[in-house]
């Protein structure tokens, strides 16, 4: 998108306010009951409460039974965690930020997962060993378009901004390479980024977006839709 137009400024600006409403502040650590569950939440992570995408993407993704699920972006480790309980064999769960990898590992062992749930710091699938494979991929992404030149502040603005749409431009180019052979790749999307640039994106990756599934739900003062997405080849 043209970052100088009233689009993208009105997006930024309500990313501005959900990292004002939702980031954690103070330095204690603390607790967050969703799903039924009370989760572990290191400072600094981004909480996915009530209304956040994290609620409605957790319990309608199609994880792998007895296979293996990596979770790109954990945050708090809500839906690497379910995972693990929800029929997964093996989970790999990274972040990008140390207090993701941190309220994670808390939350792993908080729901005795620890022999299941491998957690680790990566950019991506940057640190990954390059010889492991997936059933399925998933990234509830960070939807906000944030300037190129965009300095991160603190760790949970990294869940709600993504600079120049480029975190998510990799993630569609290079997410096949990392599946076992009919393995599934799956990306969310809602109405707070720019629909127009996803598509595009996912166009210059090769790829087309099919739909799974999509709810409305309030956040903060705001109305969002949150979609689920496999992400296909294009036929070549
Ligand atoms: C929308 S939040 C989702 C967090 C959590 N999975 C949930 O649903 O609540 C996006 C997550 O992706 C992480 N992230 C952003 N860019 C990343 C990157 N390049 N590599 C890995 N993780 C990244 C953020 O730190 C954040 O935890």
């Amino acid at each position: 998108m043209d970052q100088k137009s009233a689009r993208f400024e009105e997006q930024y600006r309500i990313g501005q306010k959900l990292v004002d409403q939702l980031g954690t502040a103070g330095t204690e650590s603390t607790t967050f009951e969703l799903l039924g569950r009370e989760w572990d939440l290191v400072p600094g992570t981004y909480a996915p409460g009530v209304g956040a995408g994290a609620e409605f993407y957790t319990t309608v993704i199609p994880y792998p039974s007895g296979g293996r699920f990596l979770e790109i972006g954990c945050g708090a480790g809500v839906t690497a965690v379910w995972a693990a309980t929800h029929g997964c064999a093996q989970v790999t769960a990274t972040d990008i930020t140390d207090t993701a990898v941190e309220s994670t590992l808390r939350n792993v062992k908080r729901h005795g997962v620890e022999g299941r749930v491998e957690v680790l710091r990566s950019d991506l699938f940057a640190e990954l060993n390059p010889h492991d494979r997936f059933d399925t991929v998933f990234w509830n992404c960070s939807v906000i378009e944030a300037p190129r030149n965009f300095e991160f502040a603190q760790d949970y603005e990294w869940a709600i901004f993504d600079r120049g749409y480029t975190a998510l431009g990799r993630y569609l180019a290079e997410v096949h390479d990392w599946l076992l052979p009919g393995g599934r790749a799956l990306v969310t999307f809602n109405t707070l980024g720019d629909g127009d640039r996803i598509a595009q994106l996912a166009a210059e990756a090769g790829v087309s977006l099919r739909l799974l599934d999509s709810a409305s739900r309030r956040l903060t003062d705001e109305d969002i839709t949150y979609k689920l997405f496999e992400i296909v080849p294009n036929e070549s």
